[in-house]
């Protein structure tokens, strides 16, 4: 029996039956267990939190660690615990009464993570996810893996469909860009753990399938979409876009039918189906087209169970904004269909000034207006996204807590039709501009008074003011000293990537939330694309207050996330003396 390549651990005469020996070999510490008639070698650390395994207990084959109990069958390191991991397992060989190990042939780390992800997700493990994400980013995967799998996972396991936790994962997608690398497994931590939180205990989603042979008319299925979208038939309607993307319905033409029957009621669920829909599109350009009937499938049931803001008293009374509006969408297929040529519309200052005003008549009149001068539909949806970010930026914290989340969903609303119309040019979505307008109008009171804006206190370095971020994040409701931090930044020749980075950072350090993950995507997404500075330090004022308002949170997950790195990294959670 030859030992080549083998490494010496030891006599087997030192090792008693029954009992746990660490043995250090190949620069790696072990733990060898004799059991009946064999010797095997596991890796000292406890893949759960990293407690020596040689101070675990052996019983009918079985290595119980010391700390959080976990079990694991000694011939193979796999364990009974989910939560804990399987420990790696390298084979042993006795030859002359000496213990040699096998360490040539480690496992697929990739491959392993990659499972482990998807077991963390089906049994909503943070401390799995967490160490998944960490080994597969750091291990060197393309974070649009772990995405993918989540995407792929929490649009199966989730009978309501597309909800919060995908949007997150979503946004933390899109702010992997403005954030280092290093918090990259961070961001896909917090977005995967939400999907599985979502996830777990509902019952799976059962796809119905496309039509048979899959007619492919694509007004015939939008017009069926839409139909069965107004008398909340959740079957149907999936079943139209699923029949849509099987019979291979170009991207636009797919968004053009959502964002129609999104838009054929207004401002549906306080602007979350819309807002979904844009993050459910965005999430197949990142993880690729071929995941589109699951995730365009998961979106039907929201489109069908939505509020309807018709049904709100708010929207009808005092006024009923939604008669001005109705009445308005009357002209507008044809001013849309003319052939107006398009200019450079000038208009964006007074009608951002007029949508924050007090005359919803007024703001409708002054959005038909535009388009009938020649402004682009686009245009008109950035102008009316930077005024809910000034809902935002100026929000009045006399105002109760829970109203942030109101001048966030118009925020969120307004960003969507924006993206939507980018991507599709969807005449119908032309109407999500004004939803979006009235939904400012309401929120109006949230900036009586309006918060001050802060002007530059002459601060030069731009880094030492990022430093201070963190410890005005520690503090409850430092909301105005936010702003004045941002505004005090932009006003230095630092980059403005910097400060992107800082906020981002700083909320990955909170636990997660919902909305102040939304109002953070939103504010750094329309900071980037403002072509004016000015409106620009708006959107990241109007970031950071959300934030600072909402922070700090206890940073859980932060602790579950830092165990997970420092145990990938084989730094010690437990102190154990060199054997
Ligand atoms: S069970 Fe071993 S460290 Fe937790």
């Amino acid at each position: 029996m030859t030992t080549d390549g083998l490494t010496y651990a030891g006599r087997l005469s030192d090792f008693a039956a029954g009992t746990c020996h660490r043995v250090r070999a190949g620069g790696r510490t072990l733990v060898l267990i004799r059991n009946g008639d064999g010797v095997y070698a596991l890796d000292n650390r406890c893949p759960h939190m990293g407690f020596p395994l040689d101070r675990g207990s052996v019983d009918d084959g079985i290595l119980t660690c010391h700390w959080h109990h976990a079990r694991f069958d000694v011939t193979t390191g796999g364990t009974f615990d989910l939560w804990a991991d399987d420990v790696p397992a390298f084979p042993t060989t006795v030859v002359d009464g000496d213990v040699w190990v096998d360490l040539r042939n480690g496992r697929d780390e990739l491959a392993h993570h990659r499972r482990r992800l998807r077991a963390g997700l089906e049994q909503n493990l943070s401390l799995v996810i967490a160490k998944a994400a960490v080994s597969l980013v750091e291990g060197g995967a393309d974070p649009r893996e772990p995405f993918r799998i989540g995407l792929e996972f929490g649009t199966r396991y989730q009978s309501d469909g597309w909800g919060p936790g995908l949007t997150v994962l979503t946004c933390m997608m899109n702010l992997l860009p403005h954030l280092p690398p290093e918090q990259h497994a961070r961001a896909l931590f917090h977005g995967l753990s939400n999907v599985a939180g979502d996830s777990s205990g509902s019952p799976p989603k059962f796809e119905v399938g496309p039509l048979p042979d899959a007619p492919a008319d694509p007004s015939t299925l939008k017009r069926w979409f839409r139909r069965f979208v107004d008398v909340r038939d959740a079957t149907g309607a999936e079943r139209c876009l699923l029949t849509a993307v099987q019979a291979g319905l170009d991207q636009a033409a797919i968004a053009d039918m959502l964002f129609a029957a999104a838009t054929d009621h207004r401002y549906l669920s306080n602007g979350h189906v819309l807002d979904f829909t844009n993050k459910a599109l965005e999430a197949l350009d990142i993880a690729g087209w071929d995941l589109a009937e699951t995730v365009i499938g998961s979106l039907a049931r929201g489109y069908a169970d939505a509020g309807r803001m018709e049904e709100s008293n708010a929207w009808r009374r005092p006024i009923d904004l939604v008669e001005i509006l109705e009445t308005t969408f009357e002209d507008l297929p044809d001013i849309l269909a003319a052939d107006i040529k398009p200019t450079q519309w000038d208009g964006r200052a007074d009608l951002i000034d007029t949508v924050l005003g007090e005359d919803p008549q007024a703001i409708a009149d002054a959005l038909t207006d535009a388009l009938r001068q020649g402004a682009d539909p686009v245009e008109l949806a950035d102008a009316v996204t930077q005024a809910a970010i000034t809902r935002v930026a100026r929000f009045h914290v006399t105002n109760e807590f829970g109203d942030w989340d109101r001048a966030l969903h118009t925020l969120s609303f307004a960003n969507a039709v924006r993206g939507g119309l980018v991507r599709s040019g969807s005449r119908e979505l032309v109407r999500g501009i004004y939803d979006a307008a009235m939904s400012v109008y309401l929120d109006r009171f949230l900036n009586v008074p309006p918060a001050r804006l802060p002007s530059a206190n002459g601060h030069t370095s731009g880094a030492e003011l990022l430093a201070l971020l963190p410890d005005l994040l520690d503090r409850q409701q430092q909301v105005d000293e936010a702003a004045g931090l941002v505004v005090d930044y932009r006003a230095t020749t630092a980059p403005v990537e910097a400060l992107l980075e800082s906020i981002g950072g700083n909320l990955l350090r909170e636990d997660r939330d919902f909305h102040t993950i939304q109002a953070v995507e939103a504010s750094i997404h329309q900071a980037n694309l403002s072509d004016d500075p000015a409106d620009a330090t708006l959107a990241l004022v109007a970031g950071a207050r959300y934030l600072a308002a909402h922070a700090p949170t206890v940073r859980s997950q932060g602790q579950t996330f830092q165990i997970a790195q420092r145990l990938q990294r084989g730094e010690r959670l437990f102190e154990e003396a060199p054997a």
